[in-house]
């Protein structure tokens, strides 16, 4: 167990790659709180709680989790979730803010509130939890953030409004990584691609297959397609980034997918760790011996801007809105 005692929030943790993760983290032996109000793939409301199932799924393995159903597009919200870790478990390590929505139009097709629903939960999200959960792990001298980004931050048709969430989220995440790490936090983002209902949709497979039988895909690119790409391939990545081995590794920026991890250094691909088909997925383990020597080497550190912080911070309002 690599995260033994440890505490975490893991948001948009009722499915997808969220879920796989808080199912990690709690193997590994962290607390979690698991973040999900269950909406549709646009933010709609459902019924639905999955988190509960994945609480359920954690207490049953003989881990801890607690649920909790709010947005994280809500300021004080957000601040009772980190709250919720802090009064459960005593603190908080870890924040994995993997929380999203789509709504997928042309600019001129997008609505205000297509724009402001994904920009709100995506961008807005990461930073009220990061805002707040910064607040205790610099008390405490510790944490790790980890932020889900995408390669749609490069750029993405019909995505203008979930690029731009994604790269603000890249600039967000290197800067707290800039402002904190002299306070022992370090703050990570992550680009992923693994099959979701985000992703895959009966219009993406049905597009697929069209682009195979146009001889636009060959038959190994459409076979490729057709394999389990799960976000359980994208868990072990962020649980090493949580652990304390880790404390090196700031302010970067991951792609992450079934059998590989590469850095990126401003949208372009820089260092690759790979896995044939044949070898499994990548495990906590390896990760901590191998990341340090492959993916990091000729990575300039984020210098840790501890003069400008201290200047800056000093300029900080008196009085703040609190949860
Ligand atoms: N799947 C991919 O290939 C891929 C690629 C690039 C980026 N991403 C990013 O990874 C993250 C996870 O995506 P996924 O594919 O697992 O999606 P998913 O739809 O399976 O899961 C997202 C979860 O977030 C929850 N959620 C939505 N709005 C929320 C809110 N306001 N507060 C709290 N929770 C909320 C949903 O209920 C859902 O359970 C997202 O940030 C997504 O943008 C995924």
């Amino acid at each position: 167990m690599h995260l033994k005692g440890k505490a975490a929030v893991v948001t948009g943790a009722g499915r997808g790659i969220g879920r796989a993760i808080a199912l990690l983290l709690a193997k590994e032996g962290a607390s979690v709180i698991v973040v999900d109000p269950g909406v549709g793939r646009g933010g709609e409301k459902t019924e639905e709680r999955p988190a509960d199932d994945v609480v359920a799924e954690i207490v049953k393995a003989g881990g801890k989790a607690q649920a909790n159903y709010d947005s994280v597009a809500e300021y004080l919200k957000a601040g009772l979730m980190i709250k919720q870790c802090v009064d459960a478990y005593g603190k908080i390590d870890i924040l994995v803010n993997v929380a999203g929505n789509l709504r997928e139009r042309m600019i001129w097709n997008m609505s205000e509130d297509d724009f402001d629903s994904v920009i709100a939960v995506h961008l807005k999200g990461n930073w009220n939890t990061c805002h707040h959960a910064v607040k205790y792990m610099r008390q405490a001298g510790h944490g790790r953030i980890i932020n889900f980004s995408s390669d749609a931050f490069k750029g993405s048709v019909g995505q203008c409004n979930y690029s731009a969430a994604k790269a603000g989220i890249i600039g967000l995440t290197r800067s707290i990584s800039k402002e904190t790490y002299k306070n022992g936090i370090t703050a990570n983002a992550i680009c992923p691609s693994a099959d979701t209902r985000m992703t895959l949709t009966p219009e993406v497979k049905e597009n697929r297959r069209r682009k195979f039988e146009a001889g636009l895909l060959t038959k190994e690119q459409y076979e490729l397609t057709l394999q389990n790409r799960g976000p359980e391939y994208i868990a072990p990545m962020v649980a090493y980034l949580a652990t304390d081995q880790a404390d090196t590794i700031n302010g970067q920026v991951f792609h992450v997918e079934r059998g590989r991890i590469n850095t990126e250094i401003f949208g372009d691909d820089f260092k690759f760790l790979h896995k044939w088909d044949n070898e499994g997925m990548f495990t906590v383990s390896e990760l901590i011996e191998s990341v340090p020597g492959s993916l990091m080497t000729g990575i300039v550190p984020v210098v840790p801007q501890v003069k400008m912080a201290d200047a800056v911070s000093s300029t900080a309002p008196k009085k703040e809105k609190t949860a």
